[in-house]
C-alpha cells in the first residue's frame, strides 16, 4: 500500500504545550496518526526537539517543524511503501542529516514514523500490537506505575522522581491495574489523614508532601499494606532516581537532606534503600555521565534488583551495546521520542534483547490522548509498560487500552507478570 499524503499539525499536550500531531494516509483512504511527546527530565544524548524558541507560547511552538514536515518530510514519503517501516525511518534520518535530529527535529520524525506505523496497521486492517507481532505469540506487559510524582515533574519538591509499584501478584494486566487502584486511592487517603493531600503531579501522581525522601518510601509502604497487599509479595516497590536532575561530575545533591555525596556514597544509599524497602527496580539510580558508578552499582545489586538506564542509554541501540559491555545496568527504557524513530526504538529493544537485559516501553511526562505505546509494549512483547501514575486521562487512556488488548487475548497466559523484571525478584 503507497502512501498518498502526509499531514502536520500543532496540537496541544497534557502540560497545556504545543506538539507535533501527523497524519498518514494511504492510497485506499486508510491511515494512520502519530503524536510526539515531551520529556522533562530528559537524557542529554536524546534526539532533540525542534520548538521555535522566541516569546510566543514560552518559545515552544513548533511551526518551524511543521513547515518541515509539509515542505520535506511530506513530499519524499509520497508514493513510499507504508508497509517498509525501516525504509521510510532510513529515509526521514537521512533527510534529517544530522547525529542528534535537530535540523527537523526529533518531534517532527517521531510523529511521522508513528503515523506510518499507525497506517500500516490501518491498511493490514489489523490492531496495531497484532501487526507488531506479525503471528508470534505475545504477552501483556507488566505494568509500573506512580503514585508519588517528583523530581522535575513535581517542583523539585523531592529529589527522587518517580515512586511507583509493581503488582508482582498480579496474573493478568487488568488484575494489576486493579491492585494498582487501590495502592493509589489508599496512598490518596494517607496524604488526607496527614492533612498533606495537595493535588497531583505532572504524570498524575500524588503531590509529595514529604519532608525525606524516605518519607515517600514509608508511606508507599503504608499505602500497600493498607490495601491489604503484603510489600514485597503482590506489590513491590519501582524507584525512577532521575540521578541526572541533581548530579552531575560525580557529586549528588541531595536538597531535600541537604546532603551532598559522591558516587560511592549515593550507590550506598541506594543500597540502604533496596535492603530496608522491597525495591524489585531501579531507574537512573546515577547519573548519566557516570558509567563506573552504574556499573559498579550493577554488580553491587543487580542480581537482585532490576537496574534500569534511561537518561544513561536514550533508547540507543549502539549505547546498550556499550552499557552492556560496561556491565551498567540490566534494563533498558525503551522511549521511541528518545530515538527519533519506530525503527531506532526498535533497534535498541532489540540490542537489550540480546545482551540479555529486560526492557521497559515507556510513555513521557508530557503526552496526550494517543495510546500507541500500550500497542508497542504489547506487539514488541517488551515485558514491561511504564506510563505514569493512576489518573488523568493522558495516562488512563493508555492503560484502558491495554485492557482492551488483553480482552482479545487468551487471558493469563498471555500476561509478562513478574517474569518480566530483570535482577531475581519473580
Ligand atoms: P520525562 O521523564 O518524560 O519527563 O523526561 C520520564 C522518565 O524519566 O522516565
Ligand atoms: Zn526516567
Amino acid at each position: 500500500m503507497r502512501i498518498r499524503e502526509v499531514r502536520g499539525r500543532r496540537i496541544w499536550d497534557s502540560r497545556g504545550r504545543p506538539t507535533i500531531e501527523v497524519d498518514v494516509v494511504n492510497e485506499d483512504g486508510s491511515w494512520g496518526r502519530g503524536v510526539a511527546p515531551a520529556g522533562a527530565s530528559r537524557g542529554t544524548r536524546e534526539a532533540v526537539e525542534r520548538r521555535d524558541g522566541g516569546v510566543r507560547f514560552g518559545g515552544l511552538d513548533v511551526q518551524q517543524a511543521l513547515s518541515g514536515i509539509e515542505r520535506e518530510i511530506a513530499p519524499a514519503l509520497r508514493g513510499l511503501d507504508v508497509g517498509d517501516q525501516s525504509a521510510i525511518d532510513a529515509l526521514l534520518v537521512r533527510l534529517d542529516g544530522t547525529p542528534d535530529r535537530s535540523r527537523l527535529g526529533g518531534n517532527a520524525l517521531v510523529a511521522t514514523s508513528l503515523a506510518a506505523l499507525q497506517a500500516a496497521a490501518a491498511a493490514a486492517r489489523t490492531p496495531l500490537w497484532r501487526h507488531l507481532a506479525q503471528g508470534r505469540p505475545v504477552r501483556l506487559p507488566l505494568p509500573q506505575v506512580q503514585v508519588f510524582g517528583g523530581g522535575a515533574h513535581a517542583g523539585r519538591r523531592v529529589d527522587v522522581q518517580d515512586f511507583m509499584v509493581i503488582a508482582t501478584g498480579a496474573e493478568s494486566f487488568a488484575h494489576a491495574l486493579e491492585i494498582t487502584a487501590d495502592v493509589y486511592r489508599c496512598a490518596g487517603e494517607l496524604m488526607a489523614q496527614r492533612g498533606r493531600l495537595a493535588g497531583v503531579a505532572d504524570e498524575g501522581g500524588w503531590w509529595p508532601d514529604f519532608a525525606r525522601n524516605e518519607d515517600a518510601l514509608d508511606t508507599l509502604v503504608a499505602a500497600i499494606e493498607r490495601a491489604g497487599f503484603t510489600p514485597g509479595g503482590e506489590v513491590a516497590i519501582a524507584l525512577d532516581i532521575a540521578a541526572s536532575e541533581f548530579g552531575r561530575g560525580g557529586r549528588y545533591r541531595l536538597a531535600l537532606e541537604q546532603e551532598e555525596l559522591d558516587s560511592d556514597a549515593m550507590g550506598e544509599r541506594l543500597v540502604r534503600w533496596i535492603e530496608r524497602y522491597p525495591v524489585a527496580s531501579i531507574e537512573d539510580p546515577l547519573a548519566e555521565d557516570d558509567e563506573a558508578g552504574l556499573a559498579a552499582f550493577t554488580r553491587a545489586v543487580g542480581s537482585r534488583v532490576q537496574v534500569v538506564g534511561d537518561d544513561y542509554l536514550v533508547t540507543n541501540a549502539q549505547r546498550v551495546r556499550d552499557a552492556a559491555a560496561a556491565g551498567a545496568c540490566n534494563c533498558v527504557l525503551v522511549k521511541p521520542n528518545q530515538a527519533g524513530t519506530v525503527s531506532e526504538a526498535r533497534a535498541a529493544l532489540q540490542a537489550a534483547r540480546e545482551a540479555g537485559y529486560a526492557t521497559i516501553v515507556s510513555a513521557r511526562s508530557g503526552e496526550t490522548e494517543d495510546v500507541a505505546i500500550a500497542h508497542l509494549a504489547t506487539g514488541w512483547d517488551a515485558g514491561q509498560l511504564k506510563v505514569g501514575s493512576f489518573a488523568r486521562s493522558e495516562r488512563m487512556a493508555k492503560w484502558n487500552e491495554g485492557i482492551r488488548i488483553e480482552g482479545e487475548q487468551p487471558g493469563p497466559a498471555g500476561f509478562w507478570g513478574a517474569r518480566a523484571l530483570a535482577g531475581g525478584r519473580r
